[in-house]
């Protein structure tokens, strides 16, 4: 692993021992002492999990499936991402507290590290995870496109470092098994972006009936085409586009890479495979959750 010292770090700091973006935790406070309302939604994921597509989904319910309002605002404007701040110019906490009810909160935190007022209004959540192998080749790319975060080196090294909880929002293993944890309280919804994958209708079904609504055939049909993968990648308001190449390079890579489940083996070597099973059966063995790493 890499000296704490060395370069990587830079731009990372720790908040309750969890890497961190470093300008996030400058204004924590912010973050732990927001104060949540009862019908606030909240949307959680580990990194590259496949948050903007359970959102863009969460979205077209809310709005009963009008497309021009999913079409009004870029995907963090309309869900604003909680922790996500820099100076004055992406601020989570502010545009919150700015928004009329019902808000729907974007977070990648760990449930220890969400602020407590949510668990006190008993707040619906939806959690998706995606199989960690898929998610570490996402978060290499997503790396490589974000101008604020280090070089992540070359495949191998940045699989060594995920598997070490040395990436932002620390340790997947620990993520997914947390919220596993949470999810027996009904009001927490953990679903599989490979399930979504493979049968998208049914997650749509289970979503919009956590939500309280009526899956209607119509509202399902115009759901699954509005958020599709390719529907997704030529909407500028769900592909981040609109954010300016010195933030996002998306020559890069695009935020909208690929989007299947199983891109892994385009990465793994046999031996960083073996290398990695080893080291989750190790960190999952009490796990009940099963992540599944191809359909
Ligand atoms: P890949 O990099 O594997 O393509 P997040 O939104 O949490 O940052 O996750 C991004 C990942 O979700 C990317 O994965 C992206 O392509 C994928 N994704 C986004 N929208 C999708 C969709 N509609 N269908 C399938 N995957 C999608």
């Amino acid at each position: 692993m890499d000296s704490r010292n060395s370069e990587y770090y830079e731009n990372f700091d720790e908040v309750h021992g969890i890497l961190m973006y470093k300008e996030f935790v400058q204004y924590w406070d912010d973050v732990e002492t927001f104060q949540a309302r009862p019908d606030d939604l909240v949307i959680a994921t580990y990194p590259k999990s496949g948050t903007t597509w359970v959102s863009e989904i969460v979205y077209m319910i809310y709005t009963e499936g009008d497309v021009e309002k999913c079409k009004e605002d870029a995907i963090f404007n309309r869900i604003p991402f909680l922790e996500c701040r820099k100076e004055d110019v992406m601020n989570g906490v502010k545009q919150l507290k700015e928004m009329a009810s019902p808000r729907i909160v974007k977070t990648h935190l760990p449930p220890e590290l969400l602020p407590v007022s949510f668990w006190e209004n008993n707040c619906k959540m939806i959690y998706l995870g995606r199989n960690a192998k898929d998610v570490a080749v996402s978060y290499y790319h997503f790396f490589q496109m974000v101008n604020a975060y280090p070089n992540p080196g070359t495949f191998p090294e940045f699989v060594e470092k995920f598997m070490h909880a040395q990436v932002p929002y620390g340790s997947w293993y620990k993520h997914v098994n947390s919220w596993w944890e949470k999810s027996k309280n009904p009001r927490v919804l953990f679903i599989f972006y490979e399930d979504m994958k493979e049968d998208i209708r049914k997650e749509v079904v289970k979503l919009i009936q956590f939500l309280g609504r009526k899956p209607s055939e119509e509202l399902v049909e115009k759901i699954i085409k509005h958020t599709s993968f390719q529907e997704m990648k030529d909407n500028p308001s769900t592909n981040y586009t609109v954010l300016p190449e010195e933030i996002m390079n998306q020559k890069v890579s695009p935020f909208m890479r690929k989007g299947i489940a199983g891109d892994w083996k385009n990465y793994f070597t046999v031996a960083l495979n073996e290398r990695f099973d080893t080291h989750y059966e190790q960190q999952m063995k009490e796990s009940p959750v099963k992540f599944r790493t191809e359909i």
